[in-house]
């Protein structure tokens, strides 16, 4: 039998966690190789360019004139000198390729007995890359998927804020973003700072992030790379759909309550968004 990519000690303190908190847990992901730079150079070579963002960087300090790039950094070339290059990669939806498939559904493989008694049915299964250059600040956002962020290269510090907060991210915010009308980034204020959770990962370890839960990222003094796997479940799907549903509500003059945490289910604001949509009635 292949080694765990989760220790036993990570499998508890995960189980603790999910899915309403952060946790920090550990991984045996390095080394691997579909993990390394030039891996990636080849996986942002193979996945469409779509699935692709990044930010091109300057032309680094001191670069042999023959290594001079005639226009801006191209991805790979990115990748390859992400120490250097001031820059970011995000590769998404790396299950597009084979090899990351198999990757992604075995790490997630581990924990889906824990995942599914609490949340139901682990589904839509994605994985995400993030290859950062030193220094990197990702803003203020919050993501729509169960997600654990594992760290295999660097450092990297991310601060968590509970996710029932409406002073960081209102319920109209919520309703939109599943409407597809409100961007995942959010507005950032000073006061906010007392409310985070700052968790600090190195190579091996890595951040239980609970749906939703905003954050924000500050990488350490050298490149990093982490490997980002997420799922949706029944209970997210439900809690989505019922967000929805209150946009209607909403929308009718009423001032709907938001669902509650889990572990409360959602059905019937969910089953009712569900019905709604097929009326053709929905927002
Ligand atoms: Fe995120």
């Amino acid at each position: 039998m292949e080694t765990a990519v989760f220790p036993a000690e990570t499998r508890a303190a995960f189980a603790a966690a999910y899915p309403a908190s952060p946790a920090k847990l550990k991984h045996g992901l390095l080394e691997h190789p579909l993990l390394t730079l030039d891996a990636l150079a080849e996986l942002a070579d193979a996945l469409p360019a779509s699935e692709i963002e990044y930010n091109p960087g300057k032309l680094p300090i001191g670069i042999r004139p023959e290594d001079v790039p005639t226009s801006d950094l191209s991805v790979t070339e990115t990748i390859r000198t992400i120490e250097r290059a001031g820059s970011w990669v995000a590769l998404k939806r790396i299950e597009q390729v084979p090899a990351y498939r198999e990757l992604l559904h075995g790490v997630l493989g581990e924990l889906k007995d824990l995942v599914q008694e609490r949340t139901g049915a682990m589904m839509q299964l994605e994985g995400f890359i993030f290859i950062t250059s030193p220094g990197s600040v990702t803003p203020f956002h919050f993501d729509p998927e169960h997600n654990i962020l594992l760290q295999v290269m660097g450092n990297k510090t991310m601060t968590l804020f509970p996710v029932e907060d409406e002073d960081l991210l209102g319920a109209e915010a919520h309703e939109l973003f599943h409407l597809g009308k409100h961007h995942r980034n959010l507005s950032w204020r000073d006061e906010f700072s007392a409310k985070g959770q700052a968790i600090q990962i190195g190579p091996g370890e890595a951040i239980h992030v609970p749906v939703k839960a905003p954050h924000w990222v500050q990488n350490g003094d050298e490149p990093s790379v982490s490997l980002s796997v997420t799922w949706r479940s029944e209970w997210s799907y439900a809690e989505a759909d019922a967000r929805a549903f209150n946009h209607v509500l909403r929308r009718i003059g009423l001032r709907p309550a938001s669902p509650d945490p889990y572990p409360a289910q959602n059905r019937a604001k969910a089953l009712a968004w569900r019905a709604a949509r097929k009326l053709g009635v929905a927002a």
